[in-house]
């Protein structure tokens, strides 16, 4: 149920923020999510304070240097005015509105890990002034944000609702998507109260072109956790039919394209080498962690997590088989990995399905070496990209892992002895030295 309060003015404005002045906005966390969303807020005209606890972040972007794909540094470059990063919390003393974008990974025991959140919560907490409005866009468990956050933000000894606002909304970003923009992907918001809410709104209109207003935090919380719980469903189900059609001896690929064809009640997803990145892996276990506290046990969560665990073994098995083709063991057989980051286009190797493969095929004995321009070095596993001509030479086996938008696989088909395609994109290759998932 929403609480009806009066909208806290600050400074006893009565008017939009934006009519009078640009708005102050705060950034906490500069990451894959922070930082866009701090451009997007400069280039509509906002004054923009991004903090972030890496210094070598806030030096970069100081200096105008980017660290993240989809931020070029001519991105940067007319924004310097009006985008300043900081590390010190007193900067946001200022600002309408404080955004937070920290991480929300998994502990070890694969249980939430708060510990960012509440880290920067209990600063902000020490720096928070009346009238401001306090966003989380961090992704998390239904009620998080009036459960935790909440009671953090008011040791500050002012109150949520009559001192400052709350609201949640989910950052739905998909670094390296070019056709949907900040701008252009409807966003959700639910305010702690009306009048939080309608904050929210306000805000987010500076940037997107459709703000959804929802009933409450818990809704907005929970509605970015079934969209990444529907993808991880629905790869894992891709996933296990082309472990099915292996056996089966059916190409996967021509029934998911038959299956295209259905122009309703069908949504395409592509099988892989499992699942990566920062979300699909952890979000869905945030709210099996929340619905075990209600004694329930999702089981869809469950198992899909359990199918995309277990791919990369099964690519693995896979690579094994394709050197077999060719009589030739793991041990001591050249393979070549083709893209690590956990997809195509970015540089981001986190809970990479790429890792497990390669961890796997070094503890088998293979001379594993990969290419990827994103990713120049991957020094958990002793490895830095080398050149494709170069590695294709040196390759028994070139394994398409993670498909990049600068490789010609064509010329990897061409060039390489023998490749197995987990992606899917030599499809259009018809080749004898060639295997596809
Ligand atoms: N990456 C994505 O595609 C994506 C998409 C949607 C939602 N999300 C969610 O957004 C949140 C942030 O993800 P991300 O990918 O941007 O993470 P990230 O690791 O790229 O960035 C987080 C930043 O927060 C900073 N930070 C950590 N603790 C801090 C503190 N106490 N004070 C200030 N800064 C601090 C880190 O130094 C880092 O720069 C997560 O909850 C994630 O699940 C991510």
């Amino acid at each position: 149920m929403l609480s009806v309060d009066p909208p806290v003015e600050a400074s006893g404005r009565s008017e939009p923020l934006s009519r009078l002045r640009a708005m102050q906005i705060g950034i906490i966390g500069l990451g894959y999510v922070g930082l866009p969303l701090a451009v997007a807020f400069s280039e509509a005209g906002c004054e923009v304070v991004g903090l972030d606890v890496d210094a070598a972040k806030v030096e970069a972007l100081n200096a105008g240097r980017s660290y993240i794909e989809d931020v070029p540094d001519e991105v940067l470059a007319p924004l310097a005015e009006k985008l300043r990063a900081t590390a010190d919390y007193a900067d946001l003393t200022a600002c309408d509105a404080v955004i937070l974008c920290v991480p929300t990974p998994l502990s070890d025991s694969r249980e939430p890990d708060l510990t960012y959140l509440i880290d920067s919560a209990t600063a902000l907490a020490q720096v928070l002034r009346s009238g401001q409005l306090v966003v989380l866009e961090s992704t998390t468990y239904p009620g998080t944000t009036r459960d935790r956050l909440l009671p953090i933000l008011e040791t500050s000894g002012l109150t949520a609702g009559s001192d400052f606002h709350l609201a949640f909304s989910p950052e739905r970003i998909d670094p390296g998507r070019t056709d949907f923009t900040v701008r252009t992907t409807p966003k959700l918001v639910g305010g702690l109260s009306e009048a939080s809410a309608e904050r929210a709104r306000e805000l987010y209109s500076e940037i997107c072109d459709t703000v959804v207003v929802l009933s409450s935090p818990e809704v907005a919380e929970l509605s970015k956790l079934l969209e990444n719980i529907f993808r991880s469903v629905n790869i894992a189900l891709v996933n296990e039919l082309a472990q099915l059609c292996d056996r089966l001896e059916i190409d996967v690929w021509e029934v998911i394209e038959a299956a295209s064809t259905k122009p309703f009640g069908f949504m395409r997803f592509d099988p892989g080498p499992g699942m990566g990145g920062h979300c699909l892996p952890v979000d869905p276990f945030y709210l099996a962690f929340k619905a075990r506290q209600h004694d329930f046990y999702p089981e869809f969560i469950e198992l899909a997590g359990k199918v995309n665990q277990a791919q990369p073994s099964f690519c693995v098995e896979r690579i094994e088989r394709a050197l077999n083709t060719v009589r030739k063991p793991v041990n001591g057989s050249g393979v070549l990995i083709l893209g690590v980051s956990y997809k195509g286009g970015v540089g981001d190797t986190r809970e990479s399905p790429a890792l497990k493969i390669i961890g796997r095929l070094q503890d088998l004995g293979a001379e594993v070496a990969y290419h990827d321009s994103f990713v120049p070095e991957l020094p958990g596993h002793g490895l830095a990209s080398v050149g494709l001509e170069e590695g294709l030479r040196d390759a028994d086996l070139a394994v398409i892992v993670t498909a990049h938008p600068d490789v010609d696989y064509a010329e990897v088909v061409g060039k390489a002895p023998l490749v197995l395609d987990l992606r899917g994109v030599t499809r259009e290759i018809d080749a004898e030295n060639l295997i596809r998932l």
